[in-house]
């Protein structure tokens, strides 16, 4: 299956797939990386792994739906047939989503429904929960929100602080990203009633 992945800033999300692709029987390749920020590091790491990237500055475009429609244009012009978000810190327009729906996926650091948005860890901290994590999911308008395809529980530990939460939760993204996109590339992902139903499912 081919991947276009959309980053901002980092991209160990994108080196984690890179790096799951670069298995012989990996059953997803990335053909695109594309940045709405041309300093992102993620296009460093695509352009050492050979992968074409794109950077479109949202400043290029007179709103949001113009730059959605051209990201769209060059995902669709590179045969990519699933775009993860990495990263990707910008909001979607409901037409981009639209286009890609059950075909655009996103990785975030909390259990959704729980700690959507920004500042997850230091919100669970000072909320006192036990356990957090990260959760892949399908995308939808609203932000964070959309079918629940993989998560990973981390513990909190009494004496955390959000970096060192983050950290740990990262570690487990890197698992769990390859993981999801594996299973939708082997074709064992199917959303019905926004509910995800995985075939042959052993947790
Ligand atoms: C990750 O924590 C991801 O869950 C969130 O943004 C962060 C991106 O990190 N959506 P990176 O760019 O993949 O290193």
């Amino acid at each position: 299956m081919k991947l276009a992945v959309l980053v901002s800033g980092r991209g160990s999300n994108l080196q984690a797939l890179i790096d799951a692709c670069k298995s012989e029987d990996y059953p997803a390749e990335i053909v695109l990386v594309l940045s709405n920020k041309a300093d992102a590091y993620g296009l460093v790491r695509a352009q050492e792994a050979g992968i074409p990237t794109t950077v479109l500055s949202p400043k290029d475009f007179a709103d949001r739906e113009s730059f959605d429609a051209a990201m769209s244009d060059k995902i669709a012009e590179t045969g990519a047939e699933l775009v993860c978000l990495a990263g990707f810190m910008r909001l979607l327009s409901d037409g981009f989503v639209r286009t890609w729906r059950d075909r655009l996926i996103n990785i975030h650091p909390s259990l959704l429904p729980s700690y959507k948005g920004l500042h997850v860890h230091e919100r669970a901290i000072e909320d006192g929960a036990r356990f957090s994590g990260c959760t892949v999911h399908f995308v939808r308008p609203a932000m964070d929100e959309g079918p629940i395809i993989a998560q990973a529980v981390v513990a909190v530990h009494p004496e955390d602080t959000a970096d060192a939460l983050a950290a740990r939760i990262l570690e487990q993204e890197h698992i769990l990203y390859p993981r999801a996109v594996k299973l939708i590339a082997e074709g064992r992902i199917r959303v019905s009633a926004e509910r995800v139903l995985i075939k042959d499912h052993t947790p």
